[in-house]
């Protein structure tokens, strides 16, 4: 079994040679075993066209290695260097307004420009030969958060021709792309791919199907993209994991297309970041603004491990105040300990913290690090060595098993919504977080899946809303699970041609659920449409009108007599968004139907399973009492009285 373990990220680029021993020394006596580095140098590896200087790295990487750490690689290609910008300007993305993004940042690529990929090839090889072997190397990461400011679109020539060629392939023949994209309409008609242009600076709204196919595409780019860095890696690197940090909150591309290309999926958790630019209203900003979202992180956690196959990393945890946020607080007193913890309870590897040692100049300089920027500690620094001491104690390892509640990620659901919201304030994400939230609220274990049989297979509950285009082969999947079912709202309201289905929404779901959606509507935020289950609980945002099938059962009704929960057998449909109220009580009814054993926690509290471990957090602001969920059992962690920000740890009852 897998040891769970501490690492951080490093620029040894940033400091003088003279300080990356007593760095490295540093770093082990607290307790550190992994250090990533590299990702962003591209300037100073190949200063000069052709002029490869990597004696720098290789006395860092020795460095690290004979202090007894493990180290990360990142490969450089989210920062190309001036010199290579000048020499292939079109390699630069273009926003959607078709104007250049400029270099003196980062990201500044566009997935379809093939010079630019070579010049990645080629400095990928020469560090992968320079160093694949290296005893120190244990992973790799290539490049750095695809797609973070906004860069997985390109609107360039380049992503134009890739574009046409991507279409052809898809179609074959135009006629087939006229028809799947309903180009009739508005005289869209193209006779030859050629024709097909970049769906921006249109008049109005661009046609949803082209939009669709773009996203796929621009999605399919970065796979293609990681891949070619990938090969070589797999080349001259053999038996090392390649890794790949996603972001959170983020949909742009597939990330279970790039997971296949992925040993492990990794991620950067910045808790009080997201929260501050997160759908949450002000009042909950305000009570969680020093701890995050209780539901945020693990609900990341619980997806990319997922997109990793079951292996999952934290490549960068927030160790203090970061820079980026509207609003950057600093983290309570046992936060940045709380979060490491649950992502070790819900199975990471690695838990990483960003970065070593502070800035002092340049974008991130408000950033904290493990170091203040004069190498005295930060508080992080104390925190990071009594977890890798508690991790010691504990014999932390990963120990996951698969829950069994599924909640259905679909990305393409995501971009279908994105682009036909219906209602300004329509969000996929938000949706699925809120539902995953109530969920957890009642202390279960939660996997977050794409929407495949084999991931759906042994649940006892599949949550499942909002799919936007059914299957037969999905509706059987569900139907094979054995599990109550969840669908709707919007569940196959569309084809994958983004089309109404002709035998109407929710399509091949109709077999399960027996009801049909012929009318919705979007409500503005004063508006919301009371729902029986129980005082205050209403759809907000988003209602369908349901007209039921023979089979079909109603359970909840809307208070103007329209079906609100629907069932037929296991199988229920869902024909608006629930506000709180109503979400928690459609599913505590849910996971009792289900058989799973539901606990009553503080809004607060959050549980998760490590296998037989079960760990418990605090989120609040007041001790919590866990006799009730403890029983007689012994702590590893924590104490019987849970205070704000506490960790326990106990073996679970069974
Ligand atoms: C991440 C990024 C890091 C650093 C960090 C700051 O998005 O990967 O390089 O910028 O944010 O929080």
């Amino acid at each position: 079994m897998t040891k769970q373990r501490l690492g951080v990220c490093y620029y040894p680029e940033h400091w003088p040679e003279d300080l990356w021993a007593e760095d490295a020394r540093r770093m082990r006596a607290i307790g550190l075993s992994l250090v990533r580095i590299g990702e962003f140098a591209w300037s100073r590896l190949e200063p000069e066209e052709g002029r490869y200087d990597f004696d720098w790295l290789a006395r860092a990487i020795d460095v690290l290695h004979d202090a007894g750490l493990s180290v990360v690689l990142g490969t450089p290609t989210a920062t190309p260097p001036k010199w290579l910008v000048d020499k292939t300007p079109s390699m630069l993305p273009l926003d959607a307004q078709g104007r250049s993004r400029g270099f003196g940042s980062r990201r500044h690529y566009c997935f379809s420009h093939e010079r630019y990929a070579r010049e990645c090839e080629r400095i990928v090889t020469a560090l992968a030969q320079a160093f694949g072997a290296h005893a120190g190397v244990v992973a790799w990461q290539i490049d750095n958060e695809y797609g973070c400011h906004d860069t997985v679109e390109s609107y360039s020539p380049a992503a134009l021709i890739a574009f046409r060629r991507w279409c052809e392939r898809k179609y074959g023949d135009i006629a087939a792309l006229n028809r799947a994209w309903g180009n009739v309409f508005w005289s869209m008609e193209l006779s030859s791919f050629d024709q097909i242009e970049l769906p921006h600076l249109t008049v109005t709204e661009a046609n949803p199907a082209s939009l669709l196919d773009f996203q796929r595409f621009s999605s399919d780019q970065v796979a293609a993209f990681h891949r070619r860095q990938v090969e070589i890696i797999c080349r001259h690197s053999p038996g090392r994991d390649i890794l790949h940090n996603f972001m959170g909150g983020f949909t742009a591309f597939d990330h279970f297309a790039l997971g296949r290309d992925l040993d492990v999926a990794a991620w950067d958790s910045y808790p009080l970041g997201f929260l501050e630019r997160s759908h949450r209203d002000e009042a909950f900003k305000r009570r969680y603004m020093r701890v995050g979202d209780p539901d945020f992180q693990s609900f990341h956690h619980d997806l990319y491990r997922a997109c990793g196959s079951g292996r999952l990393w934290i490549m960068e945890q927030q160790p203090g105040a970061v820079n980026w946020a509207p609003w950057n607080p600093l983290p309570a007193k046992g936060a940045v300990r709380m979060w490491t913890f649950e992502a070790f309870a819900a199975g990471a590897e690695v838990v990483s913290y960003f970065r070593w040692r502070q800035a002092p100049f340049a974008q991130e300089q408000m950033h904290e690090g493990l170091l203040l920027p004069n190498s005295e500690p930060n508080e992080a620094l104390f925190v990071a060595q009594a977890v890798a001491r508690e991790l010691e104690e504990i014999d932390a390892k990963v120990e996951t098993e698969d829950a069994d509640v599924a909640l259905v990620f679909d990305y393409e659901s995501a971009f279908a919504w994105r682009i036909e919201p219906q209602g300004q304030d329509f969000s996929y994400s938000d949706l699925i977080l809120d539902f995953y939230s109530a969920l957890r609220r009642l202390g279960l274990n939660v996997d977050v899946v794409p929407p495949t049989p084999e991931a759906l297979a042994r649940r006892k509950l599949i949550v499942a809303p909002a799919l936007f285009a059914s299957s037969a082969a999905l509706a059987e999947a569900l139907a094979e699970s054995g599990a109550v079912v969840l669908l709707g709202p919007r569940s196959g309201s569309k084809t994958e041609d983004f089309q109404i289905p002709s035998r109407l929404p929710p399509g091949d779901f109709r077999a399960l659920v027996d009801v049909a959606v012929p009318r919705v509507e979007s409500l503005r935020p004063d508006a919301q449409i009371g729902v029986d289950a129980q005082e205050g609980a209403a759809f907000v945002r988003w209602r369908e009108i349901v007209a039921l099938g023979e089979r079909a059962e109603v359970l909840l009704q809307c208070v103007d007599g329209a079906p609100a929960l629907v069932r037929r057998d296991r199988f229920l449909y869902l024909s608006g968004i629930p506000n709180d109220v109503l979400r928690a009580a459609i599913f505590r009814r849910l996971a009792v139907d289900a058989g799973l054993n539901v606990l009553d926690l503080p809004g607060h509290i959050r549980l998760r399973d490590n296998g037989p471990m079960r760990y418990v957090f605090n989120y609040g602001e007041s001790d919590f009492d866990l006799s009730a969920i403890l029983g007689e059992a012994p702590l590893l962690l924590g104490e019987r009285r849970l205070p704000p920000c506490g960790v326990a740890l106990f073996r679970r009852p069974r």
